[in-house]
């Protein structure tokens, strides 16, 4: 069955207590997320439960965590990262939404279940991806005890991270790129825009809250976010060609079948997880610098590389 709890409690090294930081991250995102949206019962109802089924009932959560993880690493407190925790998990849910549709990889089911398109229908899909990304930055907009340019600058940093020369720019190449053939640099490039720079955000968000923050940590902070977020996309296109729907709760082989260009396509899957690894090994080396305090980043980096769906 699609496990709809994170695979967390499978990894060996990691203690109680760690486990307990994790899934106190996850249980505090849902109810944030849960508190952001309106209501399914607010007119239009059709819309709002659709915004309600893409955001709720699965997902990773892996940016959020990262959100809070970062923010651990500096001493933030957890109520300032709430807000880009939630802003950038809405953005991730509409990128998804959009991303099954018909016109773009034409998938039937996420997370365990059929895609918003299946459930409702394509306009109400369309419709509540539209509505997702304003309330994304709707809710950074409201975020309280922080400065005014701290604020500005993250809205800043997720507005580009989500437009043409972030994520839907990826997006965007990928679906140009179907039955072609890209280079490995021209493929890293494409997954540090439509995966990596959602999750780069997440982590450049919290950094951005730490107004203190040495120039040199910032840019550690900066050097491990564009690793694990290029791994993260082919770990995902590793697990496409391993892995099982049911495990995925999404179709297994939708990118060989959709012609995809891919890492595994290019130079096979052993070879990707090799670079996975590499890019693993070099994000980790970032995070000496902080020590203990970056344990739940660690972690996270090598759950990235190491996950199950
Ligand atoms: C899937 O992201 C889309 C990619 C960017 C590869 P996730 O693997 O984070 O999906 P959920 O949120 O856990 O379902
Ligand atoms: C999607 O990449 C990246 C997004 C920005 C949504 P994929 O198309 O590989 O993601 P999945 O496999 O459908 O989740
Ligand atoms: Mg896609
Ligand atoms: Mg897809
Ligand atoms: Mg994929």
């Amino acid at each position: 069955m699609y496990a709809t709890r994170p695979d967390f409690l499978r990894l060996k090294r990691v203690q109680d207590t760690f486990q307990d930081r994790i899934a106190a991250y996850t249980h505090r995102v849902e109810r944030k997320l849960d508190e952001a949206l309106p209501l399914a019962s607010t007119q239009p109802v059709r819309l709002h439960e659709a915004m309600r089924y893409a955001v709720q009932g699965g997902g990773k959560r892996v940016r959020p965590l990262l959100v809070y993880a970062t923010g651990e690493c500096l001493g933030l407190d957890n109520r300032i990262l709430d807000a880009p925790a939630v802003a950038i998990e809405l953005i991730h849910a509409f990128s998804l939404v959009h991303d099954d549709l018909p016109a773009m990889d034409d998938d039937d089911l996420r997370r365990g279940k059929p895609t918003v398109h299946k459930a409702f229908d394509e306009a109400t899909a369309i419709l509540a991806a539209d509505a997702l990304q304003p309330l994304a930055f709707s809710v950074l907009a409201s975020v309280d005890g922080v400065s005014a340019a701290a604020r500005t600058r993250i809205v800043q940093l997720v507005a580009e991270a989500s437009g043409s020369l972030g994520m839907t720019g990826g997006q965007a190449i990928d679906l140009g790129a179907e039955g072609r053939s890209l280079s490995a640099a021209e493929l890293e490039h494409m997954y540090a825009l439509k995966t990596g720079a959602l999750i780069h955000a997440s982590v450049v968000s919290a950094s951005l809250l730490q107004e203190n923050l040495p120039a040199n940590d910032a840019t550690a902070l900066d050097a491990f976010a564009r690793a694990i977020g290029i791994a993260f996309q082919i770990k995902d296109d590793i697990l496409d060609i391993e892995g099982d729907t049911d495990v995925i709760g999404k179709p297994a082989g939708s990118d060989v079948a959709a012609n995809k260009a891919t890492y595994p396509a290019l130079i096979g899957v052993a070879a990707s997880k090799a670079r996975c690894d590499e890019l693993l090994g070099g994000a980790l080396a970032e995070l000496e610098r902080f020590g203990n305090r970056a344990a739940s980043l660690d972690w996270l980096a090598r759950y990235i590389v190491e996950r199950g769906h």
